[in-house]
């Protein structure tokens, strides 16, 4: 059974090193997650994103892992979810779950845009300075400025709080008008048994068309719960 090591060092680990280790890691990694640390990032995601995307929206999974927020998603109702992660052996295990139409293996900061019609994205446990860095936050935005859209997703408090790269790259968004925040979620614990102090960040946000100012039109909730 492979199990992420111990003594591994997120930061000294290159993109592809980090593919391996998800690789190697994959077929472990719900067992890990949901047992040991009682992972909660991906349902408190999903039920963000659910609380403004309607229902019939395609949604893109980006870095999606073994598929745990699709799951949620599906389990919410979504039918037109598309998986997109950078390790082989994580996208398998999505694509077994059966909850996405498509498994697609793409290198985020590398690869070009992903080719599908999507309404929404959603990242849990994606960005962070050990995986995906803030600058990407605009390359994601500009995925959805075609038809404008909803993008959702997660941090760990610690890395965003106070001068983080993060908060200086979400500002620079808001104040160009390329996104416009519908949701700060309260903080909550994603890594409850394991790590009870641990607050994670989640945020939901409207990327306009372009051309259309985020600051303009009033957006609900879609579903109050
Ligand atoms: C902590 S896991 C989160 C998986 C899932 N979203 C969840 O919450 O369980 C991070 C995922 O991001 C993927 N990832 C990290 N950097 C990536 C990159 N540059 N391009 C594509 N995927 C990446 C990893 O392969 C891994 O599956």
């Amino acid at each position: 059974m492979d199990r992420k090591p111990a003594s591994l060092d997120w930061r000294t680990t290159s993109p592809s090193e980090l593919m391996a280790v998800y690789d190697r890691w994959s077929n472990q990694y719900d067992t890990d997650l949901q047992r040991m640390h009682g992972y909660r990032v991906p349902k408190v995601a999903a039920d963000s994103l659910a609380r403004y995307v309607p229902r019939e929206a395609t949604i893109l999974d980006l870095g999606a892992g073994t598929g745990l927020v699709g799951e949620a998603l599906y389990e919410l109702g979504y039918r037109n979810l598309y998986a997109l992660d950078g390790s082989a052996g994580m996208l398998e295990q999505a694509r077994q779950k059966g909850v996405y139409r498509d498994a697609l293996l793409h290198m985020i900061g590398v690869d070009s845009p992903p080719r599908i019609p999507f309404n929404a994205v959603i990242a849990a446990g994606l960005f962070g300075p050990t995986h995906v860095l803030a600058k990407m936050l605009g390359e994601v935005v500009s995925w959805l400025e075609g038809k404008g859209g909803h993008l959702v997703f997660t941090l760990r408090a610690d890395e965003y709080d106070g001068d983080s790269d993060f908060a200086a790259a979400m500002d620079e968004l808001t104040s160009s008008d390329a996104w416009r925040l519908l949701e700060d979620v309260t903080p909550f614990k994603g890594l409850p048994k394991s790590d009870p102090d641990r607050l994670f960040r989640a945020w939901v946000f409207q990327v306009p068309r372009r051309g259309d100012a985020a600051s303009s039109g009033k957006e609900r909730p879609v579903d109050s719960r």
